[in-house]
């Protein structure tokens, strides 16, 4: 077996690990309102690439975590991400109807539901990252400071802040910085969160989690730049989302700015000023750099 099959086999081991760590957290349906917890389900269990778990957990690895506390900030994280593009795909937003291979949760459960189902996931994520508290009550001072960094990345510091610039330039032409602080923020933000959080519970130190933060940030750019590139290259059956979006709805991106082969360039230039920075960090994580380096040129 070549090495890249041998990572392949590996990756799909982890997505498997993740989806049933995902199933595990999930709410039960019932109740009269049980129709929100079929359409978080729904979204949240159609296949995405999980990279977000997937990052949290290499990062507590490579700092030889064994805190009980990782788990639910796996779930937790993915259900953000998810709400995040459950609402981005909505009518008043991208308006896209096709996400992860499926039909979006709007157009399956209406426009009301799929706000709903968007703030459901965004609140079932917090109420699932307390359970750390209880499962691993002798770690609060970690789950309280991976806490305080999942909710500022997700916010109107982080992930939020980005979507809402997002939204108010569309359809207006932004100055490179303009767009690097939407990246920064839109996407970068949420992979920091992930990066940092799996650092802080694998018991990395303030200063470790300041690299960490920046390594996530260049993953975070590169990854938005490639997503850019897949919006034009590719198809929706291989990307599982609508190609053209960013073209449908007037947005500016690195692909507009600069054109493809450029973009492709940015890509691999940022990947691999992480992976630099990576091998300064106190641990080591092959598997890890790996993956740093399939993101540059994964086709979804
Ligand atoms: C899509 O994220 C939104 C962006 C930040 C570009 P992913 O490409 O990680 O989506 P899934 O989770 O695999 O569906
Ligand atoms: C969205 O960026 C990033 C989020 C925070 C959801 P895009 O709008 O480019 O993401 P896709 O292409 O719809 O996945
Ligand atoms: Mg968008
Ligand atoms: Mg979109
Ligand atoms: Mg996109």
């Amino acid at each position: 077996m070549n090495s890249n099959d041998d990572f392949k086999t590996q990756m799909k081991k982890r997505v498997e690990e993740i989806e049933g760590i995902l199933m595990e957290y999930l709410p039960r349906q019932r109740g009269y309102q049980s129709v929100i917890m079929e359409a978080m389900s729904y979204s949240l269990l159609a296949g995405g690439k999980r990279l977000r778990p997937m990052l949290m957990k290499e990062m507590f690895r490579l700092y030889g975590g064994t805190s009980k506390a990782l788990n639910p900030f796996m779930a937790a994280i993915e259900m953000i991400h998810t709400y995040s593009l459950v609402h981005d795909d909505l009518p008043a937003m991208d308006n896209d109807e096709y996400r992860r291979g499926r039909k979006t949760t709007h157009v399956v459960y209406g426009e009301d539901m799929g706000i709903l189902a968007g703030d459901a996931l965004l609140n079932y994520a917090f109420e699932t990252a307390f359970k750390a508290f209880v499962t691993d009550p002798e770690d609060s001072l970690l789950i309280g400071r991976a806490l305080t960094v999942l909710g500022e990345k997700a916010g109107i510091y982080g992930m939020i802040g980005g979507q809402v610039i997002d939204v108010k330039e569309t359809g207006n032409s932004i100055s490179k910085n303009i767009l690097d602080t939407i990246y920064k923020l839109k996407t970068s933000a949420l992979i920091e969160a992930a990066m940092m959080t799996g650092a802080i519970l694998g018991g990395a130190s303030e200063e470790e989690v300041k690299k960490v933060e920046k390594i996530a940030e260049y993953v975070g750019k590169a990854f938005q730049i490639q997503d850019d590139i897949l919006d034009v290259t590719s198809t929706e059956e291989v990307l599982g989302k609508p190609i053209h979006s960013d073209e449908k709805n007037e947005k500016t991106t690195y692909v507009t700015l600069l054109g493809i082969a450029e973009a492709e360039k940015e890509v691999e230039r940022l990947s691999s000023d992480a992976i630099t920075l990576l091998h300064q960090l106190s641990g080591e994580n092959e598997y890890l750099e790996h993956l740093l380096m399939w993101l540059v040129h994964r086709d979804r």
